[in-house]
């Protein structure tokens, strides 16, 4: 037998043996002073792509002072306790309604996170004769709730209507078979390379189909849609959209999210969700901040204006100049370019050190062997001349990429 640290002590994980190399630089690095276009990286001024404060609103004046009075007023703490227990206000029941009013809904339920929230609501939505059909591209915590489910789930090719309504046929079979539903799962926007989920054709399949659908609208929440509203307003089809998740972690630049629907389902969800029935309820400071920055995303329509304008600049000018952004219908600008990883490293390196521009890198085993993709997210503050400036520095890194630069001097590191 084993002592159970040994593997851990040997194997960090696909991600962890990197972390001699890539620590503090590629992985777990300080991004440093206010949140804004420009931040301080390892001593230097760099132009930020790496942050969804989508509308400007972490360092907006009118969230800081909110969110300052709050803090004083109530501290850190207030209310203690689970929300079932003591540790509900009439500010989270506000909050709540504000929330579901402003996506159309019946009722919101407010969660701490929305990873650890998205996870339990799958657990509290499906019994073990439910069968559950979802993308396979959809985010981890997409993915771990369906790991805890302990009926039958079947995966379709992502956003491939045909591949659903396949997959629909099997578990339609099973769901009669077992006497159960089928939930199927989708993301409103795709993290990682900014494609809308195909909601309108998933919508569609309903009238065929008897499913309900859970969309997690993460990156489309305050991005798109009238107003903000997210994508299922984008596309046309929210009311076919009978669970929906936005977490107030990117648009509304705080911590905390919240689940949308009918009144019952919600009740439902506030009497049998465990993440939020064992766990402390959000602080005050982070629900009057949320609501200010509600009211904010409701009344100032220049914020989603301007990031748009920025989008549209920064996609046109890298498509003009030659790159591959994919299949982005969104804010989530993807640059793929080809090469290993010891490249990417090296490319990243030059990027940041002396172009000063600042981006997320993402490589195997998150995307294919060869592939390396540097995902920009611009936001409300950005200015053209970021913009310009990260063209030419993409222009410039492009070139040494292509000429093998960064292959040299990957080996050389190496010797
Ligand atoms: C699609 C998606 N769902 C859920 C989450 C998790 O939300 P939170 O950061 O509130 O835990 C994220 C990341 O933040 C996300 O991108």
């Amino acid at each position: 037998m084993k002592d159970l640290f040994e593997r851990i002590i040997k194997d960090k994980g696909p991600l962890g043996k990197w972390a001699k190399q890539a620590e503090g630089y590629y992985v777990f690095p300080k991004l440093e002073g206010p949140i804004s276009n420009r931040m301080h990286f390892n001593g230097k001024k760099v132009i930020t792509w790496s942050i969804n404060d989508y509308l400007g609103l972490a360092n907006h004046p009118e969230v800081l002072k909110v969110d300052g009075e709050a803090a004083a007023e109530h501290g850190m703490a207030y209310p203690m306790g689970a929300r079932m227990m003591s540790g509900h206000t009439k500010f989270h029941e506000q909050l709540e309604q504000e929330c579901a009013d402003f996506v159309d809904k019946e009722a919101a339920y407010l969660v701490n996170f929305g990873y650890q929230g998205m996870v339990s609501a799958i657990d509290a939505l499906v019994s073990k004769n439910d069968v559950i059909v979802y993308d396979m591209d959809t985010h981890a915590c997409i993915i771990d709730g369906v790991r805890l489910h302990a009926g039958k789930r079947f995966v379709y090719k992502h956003n491939d209507v045909e591949s659903l309504e396949k997959n629909l046929q099997r578990a339609t079979k099973m769901a009669t078979e077992n006497n159960g539903g089928i939930l199927v799962i989708s993301e409103g926007v795709f993290g990682m390379r900014g494609e809308q989920g195909r909601l309108k054709e998933i919508a569609a399949l309903k009238r065929k189909y008897n499913f309900r659908l859970l969309v997690d609208d993460a990156h489309g929440f305050g991005t798109l849609g009238e107003g903000g509203r997210g994508t299922g307003f984008e596309q046309g089809v929210q009311d076919d959209i009978d669970v929906y998740f936005a977490t107030f972690a990117k648009s509304m630049a705080g911590i905390g999210a919240f689940f949308a629907a009918d009144k019952d389902i919600i009740q439902y969800l506030q009497y049998n969700m465990r993440s939020q029935m064992f766990a402390k309820s959000l602080p005050m400071p982070m629900v009057k901040g949320a609501l200010k920055r509600l009211d904010m995303l409701r009344t100032m329509p220049e914020l989603k204006e301007k990031l748009w304008a920025n989008v549209n600049a920064l996609q046109s000018g890298l498509r003009e100049a030659g790159f591959d952004l994919g299949t982005t219908q969104t804010c989530i600008t993807p640059v793929f370019l080809k090469g290993d990883i010891p490249e990417a490293m090296a490319m990243v390196n030059d990027l940041r050190e002396n172009y000063g521009v600042f981006c997320s890198i993402v490589v195997y085993p998150v995307i294919p062997k060869g592939l390396i993709i540097l995902r920009l997210i611009p936001t409300a503050t950005h200015t053209l001349e970021d913009v310009k400036e990260t063209i030419e520095a993409f222009s410039g890194i492009r070139s040494k990429l292509e000429g093998g630069v960064y292959k040299r001097i990957a080996a050389a590191m190496v010797q």
